[in-house]
């Protein structure tokens, strides 16, 4: 089975296909392809949605088009669409789904609604073979270089094979994007719980907005990232926000233990601003590296609890956040460390920020197509509890 993905919900454009045979436990990548008006936004310090849907219209058939391409399929073997419904920016989010609604009338293919939080959990179940020949067109910001590439990694920590086998249920997905901080609990394909999630700022929204604060470039968790190599992350105790929440009362819903809240470290961080007034490039680094080690300790004590409460199997990290590598690192370190049996899902770094491949991945798992007629943008679409 063949299904093209589409993804416009911010802004990146991706167009991707993939292919998989019922009782598989990972896709093939055949060609994946993802640009980004994200240059037009760093001039702007955020992203404005207007042009954000306007740059989706220009290229999401180029995008798409290109993608076919790539992988020289011939429509006749295209199986089904699969498209980013919500959530997310509804102009952006309408480009892809009436393009994927028209081509779906037109094709005769049938189509599948994906929620795009789900889609970055399914960045866990693309194979992790060679497919890093998939390029961006270049066009604007080349998203898909990884630097996970084996003659780039160095200094990291590499990932354990068993990143590479498939993630095993019951399993724990820790969400991380610049929209979303969310932990949820997956039994198996189509049956998921909401654990928790940030009560305000999302992980990616501080660190953009902390980026801003100390004068980074947009978007501010790569360049936190970036700064913090030079820094060193005891130099400033910035607060843990909700770490030690031990309220199990509410289980799944506000006031449980893996709610997150990170828009108080930013305040925390403007207080330091506003007093150092004259900031030399080791203070960034410092503040930097301060803040980031605040969050990644808050995301792995909380995540690594969650899975041992609820005895789980594997973690998997998804969203643009869990591109970082220190999160990574910290990770698997801290699993290692207190030698817990559990397996962790890290996709490749360009599948961790917005992708197609992701969509049409969570479409092949979730197999749910519906009348094209039936197709809607929903800015506000969030988890549906769907435990079996
Ligand atoms: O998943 P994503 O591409 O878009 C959303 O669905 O939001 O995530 C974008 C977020 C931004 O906040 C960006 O700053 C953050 O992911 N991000 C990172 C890194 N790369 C992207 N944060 C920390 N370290 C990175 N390397
Ligand atoms: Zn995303």
């Amino acid at each position: 089975m063949k299904i093209l993905g589409i993804e416009t919900s911010c802004d990146e454009t991706g167009a991707a296909i993939i292919e998989a045979k019922p009782g598989n436990k990972k896709v093939k990548l055949l060609s994946n392809i993802v640009t980004s008006s994200l240059i037009l936004h760093s001039k702007t310090g955020g992203i404005i949605p207007e042009i954000a849907a306007r740059e989706q219209v220009r290229y999401i058939i180029p995008v798409i088009k290109k993608a076919i391409k790539n992988c020289k399929l011939k429509i006749e073997n295209l199986d089904a669409i699969a498209v980013t419904v919500g959530p997310g920016l509804i102009g952006p989010l309408l480009v892809g789904v009436e393009t994927a609604k028209t081509l779906s009338y037109v094709w005769q293919k049938p189509i599948i609604p994906v929620n795009h939080l789900i889609g970055h959990i399914y960045a866990n179940f693309i194979q992790r073979t060679d497919d890093r020949k998939q390029k961006t067109d270049g066009r604007k910001t080349d998203k898909s270089d990884d630097a996970e590439h084996p003659s780039s990694v160095s200094s990291a920590i590499r990932p354990p094979s068993s990143v590479l086998s498939p993630p095993i249920f019951p399993a724990l997905a820790l969400i991380v994007s610049g929209g979303h901080t969310d932990l949820v609990l997956m039994r198996k394909h189509g049956s998921i719980k909401w654990l928790g999630g940030t009560r305000d700022d999302a992980a990616g929204e501080a660190l953009d907005k902390i980026g801003r604060l100390l004068g980074l470039p947009y978007p501010g968790g790569p360049s936190i990232e970036q700064s913090a190599k030079n820094g060193d992350p005891k130099a400033f105790n910035f607060p843990r926000p909700m770490l030690h929440n031990n309220d199990f009362s509410g289980e799944a819903r506000p006031g449980s233990a893996w709610d997150f809240s990170f828009s108080g470290l930013k305040t925390a961080v403007l207080r330091h601003v506003k007093i150092i007034k004259q900031f030399s490039n080791v203070t960034i680094a410092d503040l930097s590296a301060s803040v980031q080690q605040a969050i990644i300790d808050v995301l792995v004590v909380k995540t690594l609890k969650a899975a041992q409460k609820y005895k789980l199997k594997s973690i998997l990290l998804g969203g643009g956040v869990a591109a970082n590598q220190k999160l990574r690192n910290e990770f698997q370190l801290k699993i290692e460390n207190f030698k817990l049996k559990i397996q962790l899902s890290v996709p490749p770094k360009y599948l961790c920020t917005d992708n197609a491949a992701m969509i049409a991945t969570a479409a092949f798992f979730n197999y749910k197509p519906i009348p094209w007629q039936n197709l809607t943008a929903n800015p506000e679409l969030y988890f549906d509890d769907v435990l079996q």
